[in-house]
């Protein structure tokens, strides 16, 4: 089991092996036992201390000691790029992706489903799906397009990254940041999920404002692996995101063989059950801004590159409203996915592991039957249980892949229709 050290980016310092992490200094003339230093940056080097996060590791090799990039012609629906032909506004909703072809490791197995701008520029996201059967054990992946969330649906992943091994199952999250190295092993021998790809700001806590000093989730209860490395003296595949497109070299001998480390970028876990949610104990449904988990910051003030809100067992206690999510257009993007169970606004449809897309300005909402059984509801607590749905809201409109175009619900705009008209005195 791996050991995990508990806080939100704070400063660790961690070795695999007594005595390998410099006391004093980052890059001393000799580092113990002959390891090579290397810094690995988050953010720009002048970006100002309270955003500053990199992480100095010393490790078997340097990294610079590989071969030139060619063409990776794997991963056939992972990074395709979007359609350049016009968008329709609709509203667009998909079923869980099928299951993995027998073999398919989680690279291979990652599905591209929407995408905003261009990695090249530094802001937006993309939101892909995975379903894997095989174990990554002779290559590992690495994104310099962005930090990578981990969303499991089915299935435990291990994570054995540079920095350490991280294992969550559905209901946890994890985060790798960008140009980490690492691999996935499936302990349930099949996985399905998400992955939110983050290719702006780095993920943070959002401020809480007169929520006070407590509350969302709560800095404590994510986990960063401790330093563990291996000393594997065979060909490892490396398989890099850079710019959009997949890239492969290979080496001879594994790249995760960080001894020790210390920093403030580094993997984490985080189980959503620990999110404490905060929502009304009076009347009306709080804009979904509450759920939030992490924030992507834009330059404009509360404008979000991205937020990971969602959407837990919670108590539903409002009197005289109409309790699930209302009826909204938003200049935000919404993507959707479901962890587990139903989710309030939708009564059927959505499904564990499927996605569904609300882009700027698209009326949504909940569809009839959850609406209809909403407004003759008798008003009294009630716990809404067993389901965990997530959003990746986005200030940037999303572009579903072509093949995402190509493999929507047919009838998903059904669910709004029928609605009876208002009668007026
Ligand atoms: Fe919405």
């Amino acid at each position: 089991m791996p050991d995990y050290i508990p806080g939100f980016a704070n400063h660790i310092s961690t070795e695999a092996i007594p005595g390998a992490l410099p006391i004093g200094r980052n890059s001393p003339q000799r580092p113990a036992f002959g390891l090579y230093a290397e810094q690995l940056s988050g953010t720009a080097f002048t970006a100002p201390r309270h955003e500053n996060r990199r992480s100095w590791l010393y490790r078997l090799r340097p990294t610079a000691e590989h071969p030139a990039y060619t063409p990776y012609r794997g991963a056939p629906r992972l990074a395709p790029g979007t359609t350049a032909a016009p968008l329709a506004p609709n509203r667009l909703r998909w079923d869980p992706i099928v299951d993995a072809a027998p073999g398919t490791d989680l690279i291979d197995g990652m599905t591209t489903m929407l995408a905003n701008r261009d990695p090249a520029d530094l802001e937006g996201v993309a939101l892909h799906l995975y379903a894997a059967d095989r174990d990554m054990t002779d290559r590992v992946f690495m994104n310099a397009d962005g930090e990578m969330l981990f969303v499991p649906q089915q299935g435990r992943l291990d994570l054995l990254t540079e920095l350490g091994r991280i294992e969550i199952a559905p209901g946890q999250i994890a985060l790798i940041p960008r140009g980490v190295r690492f691999r996935a092993l499936l302990p349930d021998g099949a996985a399905r999920g998400y992955v939110c790809e983050n290719h702006g700001a780095l993920f943070r806590l959002p401020d809480l404002g007169p929520i006070g000093a407590n509350g969302l989730a709560n800095p404590r209860d994510f986990e960063t692996p401790v330093a563990w490395f291996e000393d594997r003296g065979e060909p490892v595949e490396v398989i890099q995101k850079f710019m959009g497109s997949l890239w492969t070299t290979t080496l001879d001998h594994s790249p995760l063989d960080v001894v020790a480390w210390h920093g403030n970028l580094a993997p984490w876990r985080y189980d959503l059950s620990r999110f404490n949610t905060i929502n009304t104990v009076s009347f009306d449904h709080p804009d979904p801004s509450i759920f939030t988990v992490l924030t992507s910051p834009s330059d404009v003030p509360g404008r979000a590159n991205a937020d990971f809100v969602v959407f837990p067992p919670r108590w539903m206690v409002a009197e005289d409203t109409f309790r699930p999510p209302w009826f909204h257009r938003n200049v935000m993007s919404e993507a959707m996915g479901l962890i587990t169970g139903a989710y309030d606004a939708k009564a059927e449809g959505f499904q564990p592991g499927g996605l569904s897309l609300h882009n700027l300005m698209a009326g949504h909402g909940p569809d009839l039957a959850s609406w209809q059984g909403a407004s003759a509801a008798d008003l009294k607590p009630h716990k809404i249980d067993g389901t965990m749905a997530f959003m990746l809201e986005s200030c940037w409109p999303y572009k579903p892949t072509t093949f995402a175009l190509e493999h929507s619900q047919l009838d998903y705009d059904a669910v709004w229709s029928d609605f009876p008209k208002a009668k007026l005195p």
